[in-house]
Order: C-alpha cells, then structure tokens, then sequence
C-alpha cells in the first residue's frame, strides 16, 4: 500500500494501473477510520481491483463554530487499517493539495441542500460537494463508495454526478449498508466524542427510528418522538421519498427515509432507517 501526499502522483499511480486494466474504485473519508469506513472498502473491493481511500479533514464542509480543529486525525492508525484488508493508495492531500486555487465553492447543492442538515450546517453541502468533485477529478475513479448513514450527503453526490454531464465518465456511485454498534448506534467518527453514559442514551437512536412500525408517515413521527430520551435533543426527525429527498404526507405510500438528527451532549448525530410504509 502507498500514501501518497500529492494529486499529481496519485493521478500517476492510478494511471498507471488503468493501463494494466485496472478498475479503479474510490472511498472517500475523513479519517479517523471505523468498522463502517471498512466496510465501503469491502464492497470498494467486490467492485473493482484497485482501490484508493482518500483521507482529508475538509475545511470547506465546516463552518466556524463547528469542530474542525478537534475532529479526530490520526493517519498511522487509519493507514495501518487500511493496509490489513488490502487498500491500493491511500489519498491523504494537504488542503494546499486540494484548493490549489484557493479554497473557492465550486458545486451548489441546490434547495435538497437548505434542508434537515442543511439548514442546520449552512454551506456545508457546497462545502461537501465541491470536495467530493475535486476529489474525483483527481482519482477519476470507475466507481465510488459512499455510506447511506449520510443519506442526505449520498443523495446529493448522486444527483451531482447525474447531473455532471458525463464529467466523470460512467463513474457509478455505490451506496454502502449502515454499519452499526451492538446497541444500533450507527458507526461514527464523532463517536470518539461520546462519554460512557452518553454512548448509552446514544444507542436509544435507534430503537427510537424501530418504533416507527406503524401507521401513517405523521404517527410514525409522533412514535419516535415519545420513544426518544428527553435527555437527547431532537434536531429534526423527518419522513421523506428517496427518490426527491422531499419530505411525504400522510398520504403516501412505498419506500420512505426515515431521517433523525439528534445532540447527544455536544455531538450531534445523524441515523437513518428505510422503511415501507
Ligand atoms: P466521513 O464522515 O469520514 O465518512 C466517509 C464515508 O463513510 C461516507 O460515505 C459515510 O457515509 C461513510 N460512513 C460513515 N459512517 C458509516 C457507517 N456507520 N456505516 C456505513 N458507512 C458509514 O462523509 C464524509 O466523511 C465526508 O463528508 C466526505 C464524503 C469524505 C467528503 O469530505
């Protein structure tokens, strides 16, 4: 496995492998790697035979008051993961390296991108997006593995790459299971932020979103609410199609997201669960 610092090696190294007939899948993250990070690798590897996983801290998918100065870096430890389950390259740039033009918003999320986290992270979309298309540009990878846990942010990258006018030739988006705790808290990052006691009440999350069983897309809403702790506070639960990421009414039926976002102390935490109502 290499790491490798600058986009003009990486361009090289993945070249290089196009032309032993290579397919070239691509795991974005931002470090601190967990079980659900290793996973997207997996299913990076059932997808094609060489596989790149970039890690970068974006500066641009945080605002100023968010955590960006203590989110969690640690490349020795991901590069050791990465290395035991057979990863090709790891990506892991300067923000230099990134925005060699300056860090300038170059992709729009467009109104999907105001709502649930949106409007609680303004910018963070475009911040997210315009990362997420340099990125590709760099790697030009056939395929691209990204987790449902950030159902919103897979929405989005789907629908730029849709969008894109074939500026990254067939590349195909892979959407990748929510890898949980024993408890049902859906892996995170910012799960390192969580006391003991915390991670406790966090587990409930889950099995708030399971009592959703039942009825109209409003009762089901009404559900998780009364099921949730008071002592973790609701951003938004949310019913929405996954096809608009438009939230439904009471007269719909099919397959739904359900969306939580919820503050556990100070970390906030995302958890979703598809179900047919
Ligand atoms: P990060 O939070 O590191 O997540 C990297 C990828 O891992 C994302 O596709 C995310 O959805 C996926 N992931 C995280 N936890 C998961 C879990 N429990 N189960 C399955 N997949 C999980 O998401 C980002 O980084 C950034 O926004 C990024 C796309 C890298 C752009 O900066």
């Amino acid at each position: 496995m290499r790491i490798i610092n600058n986009a003009k090696d990486l361009a090289e190294a993945v070249s290089t492998a196009r032309q032993h007939g290579k397919q070239i899948a691509f795991v974005p993250t931002m470090g601190a790697l967990h079980d659900g990070h290793i996973s997207l690798v997996e299913l990076a590897k059932q997808n094609a035979d060489f596989v790149v996983v970039s890690i970068f801290v974006n500066p641009l998918q945080f605002s100023a008051n968010e955590d960006f100065d203590k989110y969690p870096r640690n490349l020795q430890a991901d590069a050791e993961k990465l290395a035991a389950v057979g990863v090709d390259i790891v990506f892991a740039p300067t923000v230099d390296e990134v925005y060699p033009n300056g860090d300038a918003i170059t992709q729009h999320a467009g109104p999907i991108g105001k709502i649930f986290e949106g409007q609680i992270r303004p910018d963070h979309f475009d911040g997210m997006l315009t990362v997420v298309a340099r990125l590709f540009d760099i790697v030009q990878p056939d395929a691209a593995v990204f987790g449902k846990k950030d159902a919103q942010q897979l929405f989005l990258i789907q629908r730029m790459v849709e969008h894109s006018n074939h500026r990254w030739n067939k590349l195909k988006i892979i959407a990748a299971p929510i890898i949980r705790e024993e408890s049902g808290l859906a892996m995170s990052s910012r799960n390192q932020y969580l006391t003991q006691e915390e991670l406790e009440l966090a587990g409930t999350i889950h099995s708030a979103l399971l009592s959703a069983k039942e009825g109209v897309a409003s009762e089901r809403l009404r559900a998780v609410e009364a099921n949730l702790s008071p002592a973790i506070r609701l951003d938004y639960v949310a019913m929405v199609n996954p096809n608009s990421f438009e939230p439904i009414d009471d007269s719909f039926s099919g397959q739904a997201l359900l969306l939580i976002a919820a503050r556990v102390g100070s970390t906030r935490l995302l958890d979703n669960l598809s179900i047919t109502i």
